[in-house]
């Protein structure tokens, strides 16, 4: 019965201080059932669930449910969901149509890599550091932001990464950036100016960053990666990009002989894209490879696994030779992150409450993890990548097509991603779903997971 009431729906819900909570939820179903967002006859979250999501009590959300169903806009009956009622929509009144939700398609169910539960974001501390943060601000930090990232976070960075990662991360060669992609962008095109003529990328890896980087002019070359990561000694470019805690996205980490050998490269510049390090689940401590060649590895975090790629917040840790002519070139770009959220980030820091969100989201994920696992055990896929992260690869086993898993995915209108598109080359290689198991909001993981694993099953059978 539990799996019926679930919706992966995300109800916008604003719990801004000042309105009350029950008033801003069902300003949320209101305009959800509106626009379309959510569909007649959907079915909403239980009460127990939603209450938990949005970290109120659970009588509040009864009571939104009873005056919305009075209003005519949900119907509510005894032991079963409640949901959308059919007339929720005054007579002649057309609805808009729905927008979809970015990158996952209309599924119902997103198990899309590279992204976190965003409903699990802290509102009340980021709220509660807004405040504090906008309450003290002087006038000054209300101009036009440093091109390089304010300095308050970038010492809050650079004792965290110093703490969680082991990165020599002196504040000094810190610069911030509107998320890895934006720091990507910036970067390929000051390495192309410095005669930097190509760049070795990871053969699979993130094909937006393929499209990243050809954009900035930079040509890329592919280097295949085994069992111990990256094939370091088929790197014949002056640059290389690397994800070395888990690699994305087949899941292996960079072993330590090869980080050795690639760090000890004199005439090569790394780029270490370190996107999802905060989350280990076997007790190793993978640490990142730039204390090993500080000079010549750029360092990359984000905010985008471990709050929200909303944010869009990352960061760069530069070989000093690159500080400048990265402050130059974010400058010239005219885009920074704004000088708000970069503060109440610094303030999240410093004051434990993002390390405290990490730490439990660290849990909630390891339970997510191994519920995945248990749960297509007994299928004929074999998972990779399962000590890290917030996803994990299930190869498909022989006979069975990635367009075919796709299909049935989709028939059970659940998104995943595909091995597939992650291959820089054509070629035979091996075939797989790629599931992002951060992305469902709490109350969908189960009967997500159900629906998954169900469109496995009818494959493999
Ligand atoms: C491999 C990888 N690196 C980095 C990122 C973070 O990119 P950004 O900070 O631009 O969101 C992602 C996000 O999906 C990713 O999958």
């Amino acid at each position: 019965m539990a799996d019926q009431w679930a919706s992966s729906v995300d109800l916008h819900v604003d719990l801004r201080q000042g309105t009350p909570p029950a008033a801003a939820l069902a300003d949320a179903v209101r305009a959800a059932v509106r626009s379309g967002r959510l569909a007649i006859g959907a079915p909403l979250p239980s009460t127990r669930a939603l209450a938990a999501d949005l970290g109120v009590a659970r009588g509040t959300v009864t009571s939104v449910y009873s005056r919305l169903a009075a209003e005519g806009y949900l119907t509510i009956s005894q032991g079963a969901p409640t949901k959308v009622a059919e007339f929720s929509c005054p007579p002649g009144q057309a609805r808009s149509a729905p927008e979809p939700e970015p990158y996952t398609f209309g599924a119902r169910w997103n198990f899309m890599p590279g992204l976190p539960d965003v409903a699990a974001f802290p509102r009340q501390h980021w709220i509660a550091a807004t405040k504090s943060v906008v309450t003290n601000l002087p006038a000054s930090d209300l101009g036009f932001p440093a091109p390089g990232g304010h300095h308050v976070l970038r010492e809050a960075l650079a004792g965290y990464l110093g703490r969680a990662r082991g990165v020599i991360a002196d504040p000094d060669r810190i610069v911030v950036c509107a998320g890895f992609a934006h720091g990507l962008a910036v970067l390929a095109g000051v390495l192309r100016s410095r005669g930097i003529d190509s760049l070795a990328v990871e053969n699979p890896s993130m094909p937006a960053f393929h499209d990243v980087v050809r954009a900035a002019g930079l040509p890329m070359t592919p280097v295949a990666v085994d069992e111990s990561g990256l094939r370091v000694s088929e790197v014949d470019s002056p640059a290389v990009m690397i994800t070395a805690a888990h690699q994305f996205p087949l899941g292996m980490p960079l072993d330590a002989r090869r980080r050795m050998k690639l760090a000890g490269r004199d005439d090569t510049v790394i780029i270490e894209d370190d996107y999802d390090g905060e989350f280990r689940y076997d007790g190793r401590q993978i640490g990142a490879v730039q204390p090993l060649a500080p000079e010549r590895i750029v360092y990359a975090g984000t905010t985008s696994k471990t709050l929200t790629p909303a944010l869009r917040l990352g960061w760069l840790v530069l070989p000093r030779w690159l500080v400048e002519p990265m402050r130059e070139a974010l400058h010239a770009g005219g885009r920074a992150a704004g000088v708000l959220d970069q503060l109440v980030l610094a303030e999240m820091i410093t004051s434990g409450r993002y390390d405290q969100h990490v730490r439990r989201c660290r849990s909630a994920y390891r339970r997510r993890r191994d519920r995945v696992l248990s749960a297509v055990a007994d299928l004929p896929f074999t998972p990779q990548g399962i000590p890290a992260g917030l996803h994990l690869l299930l190869e498909l086993p022989g006979g069975v097509s990635e367009v075919d898993c796709q299909a049935a995915l989709r028939k059970r209108s659940v998104v995943a991603g595909a091995l597939g598109t992650h291959w820089f080359t054509d070629g035979p290689h091996p075939q797989g779903v790629v599931v992002g198991f951060g992305a469902p909001a709490q109350h969908a993981f189960t009967p997500g997971l159900n629906a998954l694993v169900s469109a496995l099953r009818s494959i493999a059978e």
